[in-house]
């Protein structure tokens, strides 16, 4: 049976007296609605750990103004009979006063990369999910933490976090499960009407098509950005695409040349939803 914890001190004592006992434990946090993205995650911790704990927290320091908070998907009862099946320990399920109580003023900010990409369109978005982060890496006191490259910024900044505070847990990155027509699985594709839907698949063609010219070496890197806008402008339901292009894997920086290991990325609005996907492209000079 699954246990659920939803006062930090309880989480925190729970997880020292899991630790005393030299018991590892394998942390995915999530923002429910969870998808067989999130369940990859726990399957992989569940393989790698003593104790597997998830958490659900709608972080509302992560989001916009002008974004989706009040409406993200919340399906907390479907989500803890995945949980149970996938043998899931410990669910951790804190309510927002006790994250956040009056007077909350601190903050955990990783520069340069967090303005970088989703980062120039969500101001502030990355320091919300650093600090929720930080809050639940100390509460939960994990071994192992496991993260979707599907967010691959965010994976590339918790990782800084973790490496610049000294925090000693081990990042587990996790590869992006995709739908049968490839486009990457989300709480927020429940948003999409039925041509939305249809239309989102341009985004893991584009990928695709740019990595396999990359690879063979049909295309210069500096021509790179301007193909996918092309090839994603293609589909009319796009409404903006926000970036496009190749970036240093590491730095998330524009890359004019190709280096070793490239990473593609877009982001873009399909009507009101906002999309996000990317790929790895390795070359092997
Ligand atoms: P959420 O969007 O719920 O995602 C939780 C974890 O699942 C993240 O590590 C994300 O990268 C991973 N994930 C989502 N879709 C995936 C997919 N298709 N394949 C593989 N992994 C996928 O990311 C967050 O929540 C929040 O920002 C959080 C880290 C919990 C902080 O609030």
């Amino acid at each position: 049976m699954m246990e659920r914890i939803r006062i930090p001190r309880i989480m925190q004592e729970t997880s020292k007296r899991i630790l005393l006992k030299s018991k590892s434990i394998g942390f995915v946090p999530t923002m429910g609605a969870l998808h067989e993205g999130h369940m990859s995650l726990i399957k992989r911790a569940r393989t790698e750990n003593d104790v597997v704990v998830a958490s659900i927290f709608v972080n509302p320091l992560q989001f916009g103004a002008n974004e989706d908070l009040q409406s993200y998907p919340r399906t907390l009862e479907r989500d803890i009979e995945k949980l149970e099946e996938a043998q899931t320990d410990i669910l951790f399920l804190p309510e927002e006063q006790a994250i956040y109580p009056e007077g909350f003023c601190t903050y955990v900010s990783v520069e340069g990369l967090s303005e970088r990409l989703c980062g120039a369109f969500r101001k502030g978005h990355f320091t919300g999910v650093t600090t929720v982060v930080c809050k639940l890496l100390n509460l939960v006191k994990p071994t192992r933490l496991y993260l979707g490259q599907k967010d691959y910024q965010q994976m590339q900044i918790i990782k800084k976090m973790t490496e610049h505070l000294n925090m000693d847990i081990d990042i587990v990155g996790c590869r992006t499960i995709r739908e049968s027509d490839g486009l990457a699985m989300s709480s927020r594709n429940s948003y999409l009407t039925p041509k939305e839907r249809q239309a989102a698949t341009v985004i893991y063609r584009t990928l695709s098509a740019l990595s396999e010219l990359i690879v063979k070496e049909a295309i210069p890197c500096i021509e790179v950005p301007a193909l996918m806008q092309k090839l994603i402008s293609e589909e009319p339901l796009v409404d903006h695409i926000q970036y496009a292009g190749i970036y240093d894997a590491e730095s998330l920086t524009p890359l004019k040349e190709y280096k070793k290991i490239n990473l593609l990325a877009v982001a873009l609005k399909l009507g009101q939803t906002r999309l996000i996907d990317n790929m790895l492209v390795e070359l092997k000079c």
